[in-house]
C-alpha cells in the first residue's frame, strides 16, 4: 500500500456525511416513487457502482438494477469528444420508470448523451440522480437527485479514480495536482 498522504490533499466528503447524505436521498427517492410497482436503476460504469449498491441498499421501494458502460474517450480536457454507448442494457425499458445513476456530472456530456439515449425508448419516466456534480460550466443537465456539489478539481474514492486507483475508498478526497501532472 502506498502512503495516501503523499497523493491525496484535502478530505472533500467524509464517509460518514456521504452515508448520511445517501440516506436521505433514498428516502427522498423512495417516497416520490411511492406507489410505483419497481423503479429502474441505470448505474453508469464504471465509477457510478458504489454509489449505486448505497443508494440501490437504502430505497424502500421494488427497484431493478442495470448497467451502461461508455466511453470515456477524448473526453478529459477536450470539448469535442464525443460519448459511445459500450455495454447496453440487459433489457428494454419501455414502460419502465427509469433512474439513470450517476457518480459524477463533469462536463455534462455523458449523463446528457444518456438522457437522450434513453428518452428514446419510451421509459414511463426517465429521471437522473448524481453523487457529485462539479461547479464549473457544462451542459445544462437536469440532476433531480444531487448528493453534493463540488469544487472543479480532480476528486478521487467512492467510486472515482485516477488511472482506476482509489475508487474503493470509502470518502472523497481532492487529488493532488502533482500526481496527475507528473509524467
Ligand atoms: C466519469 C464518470 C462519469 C463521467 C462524467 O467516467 O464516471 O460517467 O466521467 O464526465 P462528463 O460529465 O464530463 O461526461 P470515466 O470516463 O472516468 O469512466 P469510469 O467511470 O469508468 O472511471
Amino acid at each position: 500500500m502506498t502512503d495516501l498522504a503523499q497523493e491525496l490533499a484535502t478530505v472533500l466528503l467524509s464517509e460518514e456525511e456521504i452515508q448520511l447524505r445517501i440516506s436521505d436521498m433514498a428516502a427522498q427517492i423512495s417516497a416520490d416513487y411511492a406507489g410505483i410497482d419497481r423503479i429502474y436503476l441505470v448505474s453508469v460504469l464504471k465509477g457510478a457502482f458504489i454509489f449505486t449498491a448505497d443508494l440501490a441498499r437504502n430505497l424502500d421501494i421494488n427497484h431493478v438494477v442495470d448497467f451502461v458502460a461508455v466511453s470515456s474517450y477524448g473526453r478529459k480536457g477536450s470539448q469535442s469528444g464525443e460519448v459511445r454507448l459500450l455495454m447496453d442494457l440487459r433489457q428494454p425499458i419501455a414502460g419502465e420508470h427509469v433512474l439513470i445513476v450517476e457518480d459524477i456530472v463533469d462536463s455534462g456530456k455523458t449523463i446528457h448523451y444518456l438522457v437522450e439515449a434513453l428518452a428514446s425508448r419510451q421509459p414511463a419516466s426517465l429521471k437522473t440522480t448524481a453523487f457529485v456534480q462539479k461547479e464549473r460550466e457544462q451542459l445544462s443537465v437536469p440532476v433531480d437527485y444531487l448528493g453534493f456539489k463540488i469544487p472543479d478539481v480532480w476528486v478521487v474514492g467512492y467510486g472515482l479514480d485516477y488511472a482506476e486507483r482509489f475508487r474503493t475508498l470509502p470518502y472523497v478526497a481532492e487529488l493532488k495536482k502533482e500526481v496527475y501532472t507528473k509524467k
